[in-house]
């Protein structure tokens, strides 16, 4: 830990966001330490087991989202989605499963009998174990830089604390576009993966979060496929995948008791997290509300210079 320590404090760091803590450059992506403590831990020690699933994202591309879904289809023969020993319903989806970066603070890895691991570390800085498994899949999702930016920037100022002063959204998004923002650049972060899914694509499964809500039972049954937790003919057949689907949608996750007053247990950083700064819109598209089309044209623009020959669009 002294050692982990020593390195952190060594490398370049931002004070650009206001956020508890500055934020440094480690293996070409900003993190805060307390993440990265945790990260380095993972890549120090941790030893996947065989049919272990790592959830996989930039943050604020529906992370909440694919941990509560995953959950549900590999959890569908445990419990009745509409019992109240259903975990999804008195848990956040947060503490259903894991992030490896949580380890510091919770001192595990993974939730006994879940074989979910969710993480935000880039493709690259995966624990090497994890890397060279045959056994364990990776499932990433993404979302369009510009809401997934919108949405950060709400987060963040959600989260800041009322002694430190805002930034504004023009400050931020010029962070962001420098990439210089959490586990940015997220066009690095996006390529990492969606260069692995074609490498790898039965270890590597790449999801945008916009086809997603646009047929979700679609991806809910590809999801179980790819996990290896397939959906009988029966099973589609009759209510199960509506079910799972309706189960984890915005409006019925968002309504929950546990998610409109919870905070999330297993921390992932020092302060609390109130489970209902992870559900604010849902929406694809809602950039438009809030940046110019200078703005969005700009950030297409790099999205598109960073992609270009990648087969990748948005
Ligand atoms: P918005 O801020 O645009 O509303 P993450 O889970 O990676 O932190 O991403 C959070 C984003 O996913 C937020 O986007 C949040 O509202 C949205 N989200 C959370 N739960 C969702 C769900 N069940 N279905 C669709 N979107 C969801």
């Amino acid at each position: 830990m002294e050692k982990m320590k020593h390195i952190i404090e060594s490398l370049p760091n931002e004070t650009g966001w206001s956020l508890y803590q500055p934020y440094c450059l480690y293996q070409g992506f900003w993190c805060f330490p307390d993440f990265l403590e945790g990260i380095m831990l993972a890549q120090e020690c941790f030893k996947p087991e065989p049919g272990d699933i790592f959830i996989c994202s930039h943050p604020k591309s529906g992370t909440t989202w694919l941990k509560a879904l995953t959950f549900a289809i590999i959890n569908r023969h445990r419990y009745h989605f509409d019992d109240s020993s259903n975990p999804l319903l008195s848990k956040g989806p947060h503490d259903c499963v894991f992030f490896l970066e949580q380890r510091k603070f919770i001192g595990k890895f993974r939730q006994p009998g879940v074989p979910l691991i969710a993480t935000h570390t880039p493709y690259s800085s995966l624990p090497k174990s994890v890397l060279d498994s045959d056994d364990c899949k990776i499932v990433y999702i993404c979302r369009d830089p510009k809401d997934t930016f919108v949405s950060l920037f709400h987060f963040i100022d959600k989260r800041r604390p009322k002694h430190i002063e805002p930034v504004s959204i023009e400050q931020g998004f010029e962070l962001f576009c420098e990439g210089k923002s959490i586990f940015g650049p997220i066009w690095d972060h996006i390529l990492g993966y969606w260069k692995a899914s074609l490498e790898r694509p039965n270890k590597v499964m790449f999801l945008k979060y916009e086809d997603m809500r646009k047929d979700s039972a679609l991806y809910v049954k590809k999801l179980g496929e790819f996990m290896g937790y397939s959906f009988s003919a029966e099973e589609q057949h009759n209510v199960t995948l509506q079910k799972i689907v309706e189960l984890c949608s915005f409006e019925n996750l968002r309504g929950l008791e546990v998610n409109k007053t919870g905070v999330q247990v297993n921390r992932i950083v020092p302060h609390p997290v109130a489970n209902q700064d992870y559900f604010r819109k849902g929406k694809v598209g809602d950039w438009s509300n809030y940046l110019t089309p200078e703005m969005a044209q700009r950030l297409d623009k790099i999205m598109e210079r960073k992609f270009y020959g990648s087969g990748l669009t948005f």
